[in-house]
């Protein structure tokens, strides 16, 4: 029978994983812009990463939420800057911007392991503590 124990260190795989994606896409949209791939390739990894984005960062507040973790807000404030910047990206390059991708992409992947190392590890542990 599984039980809260299982539940978290399940859930913390999880996170981990969906970290995982989300960096290889980020990756990805580096690697295409600076490769000079063609707009629609480009705009089809922006999609896909700030879908997935979009979908991991809700999982994560709402165990936030869930936990009633102390650091909720300024954790949730990254999350919307990451994503306001990254949809920020894709109107630049839906608009023909797109000689500023790459640079902006890897500002992105900084502030992202960051995030990772910094504020999701910290929830990790909050988590682990707070069964
Ligand atoms: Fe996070």
């Amino acid at each position: 029978m599984s039980t809260i124990a299982d539940f978290n260190s399940a859930s913390n795989a999880e996170t981990d994983r969906e970290h995982e994606v989300q960096i290889s896409l980020l990756l990805a949209l580096c690697g295409a812009a600076a490769e000079n791939r063609d707009a629609a390739s480009v705009a089809e990894i922006l999609d896909q990463l700030i879908a997935y984005s979009e979908a991991h960062f809700m999982s994560e507040e709402l165990l936030m939420r869930l936990k009633s973790y102390d650091d909720y807000e300024d954790h949730v404030d990254d999350h919307i800057h990451m994503l306001d910047v990254l949809r920020e990206i894709a109107v630049g390059h839906a608009a023909g911007n797109s000689v500023l991708v790459a640079g902006r992409a890897a500002e992105v992947l900084v502030f992202i392991g960051n995030h990772i190392d910094a504020r999701d590890r910290r929830f990790a542990d909050y988590v682990r503590n707070n069964l």
